[in-house]
């Protein structure tokens, strides 16, 4: 398999490191700051996990760069990058919602989703057990088993995730573009975690996914599952998928989705 040793390194890391954010989250969880807006929060916990995996990489790969939610950025003189969202779901992990992830993965190029390559990633959802993993043009599997979107359904058949931004007046505008979607699909889900939103669309769980203003560790390791399960993971008109928007789904619904998404994002 391509890029074995990375993929093996991402996903005990991040295992590693929700052992010790699922224990952090039994002891009692302490909000420790707000971020972009007072609902946007980070825990001792997110700081704690990803200094863990932080040093756990630099042992491993000393000559790697790092690029990390809570702050963790570092060049390094390898070319590779890892990007990492130590709880992806911080809101869940607050509320004691057992849908929460670790996301690990390591990309070639610039830490740009407009021009990286990621190699390979991990998402791990550390209460479930569930470990999703994928590498470039070696498959995207959950534990062993090789996972493939669903089946093509329409768009008035596809159960459609989405996520909404920390901004009062973004998440206002995207509750009125949902408000337009949902009469057209079967329905709308917003788990609050975006890798798993990603991996959802990777196991058939969701036939489609969109987001606009995810950020770079949302996204690195769970398209990667996602394009290796058979998705097509997307910007508009052509655009990688960046934080201006990123759209996840079988080709068909992806152009369908796309088609209704196209000058009503807001
Ligand atoms: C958030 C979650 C959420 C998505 C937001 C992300 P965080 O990440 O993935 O599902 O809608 O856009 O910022 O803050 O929980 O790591
Ligand atoms: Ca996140």
């Amino acid at each position: 398999m391509p890029h074995d040793a990375l993929l093996t390194l991402a996903r005990d890391v991040a295992v590693e490191a929700g052992e010790l954010a699922a224990r952090r989250r039994a002891e009692g969880v302490e909000i420790a700051d707000h971020k972009s807006s007072p609902v946007d929060v980070v825990t001792l916990a997110d700081r704690e996990t990803e200094h863990l995996i932080r040093e756990l990489l630099a042992d491993a790969r000393p000559n790697d760069g790092f690029l990390g939610e809570e702050g963790g950025e570092a060049g390094g003189s390898s070319g590779l990058t890892w990007v990492v969202d130590p709880i992806d779901g911080t809101v869940n992990y607050l509320y004691g919602i057992p849908h929460w992830a670790v996301s690990i993965a390591v990309v070639e190029g610039d830490p740009d989703p407009l021009t990286w390559r990621a190699l390979a990633g991990c998402v791990t959802n550390p209460v479930t057990g569930e470990i999703y993993t994928a590498s470039d043009a070696g498959g995207a599997f959950s534990g062993n088993q090789q996972l493939r979107v669903a089946e093509p359904a329409s768009l008035a058949q596809s159960l459609i995730g989405t996520g909404f931004s920390y901004d009062a007046i973004v998440r206002g505008e995207q509750g009125e573009f949902v408000a337009r979607l949902l009469p057209l699909v079967r329905d709308i889900r917003r788990f609050g975690t975006a890798s798993l939103d990603l991996c959802a669309v990777a196991t058939g769980r969701l036939n489609g996914y969109f987001e606009r203003g995810l950020k770079p560790w949302d996204h690195a390791a769970a398209a990667l599952v996602a394009r290796e399960a058979g998705a097509v993971v997307t910007g508009l008109g052509g655009a990688p998928a960046s934080a201006e928007f990123l759209l996840a789904a079988p080709a068909e619904l992806a152009s369908a989705l796309e088609r209704e998404l196209a000058n009503r994002v807001a």
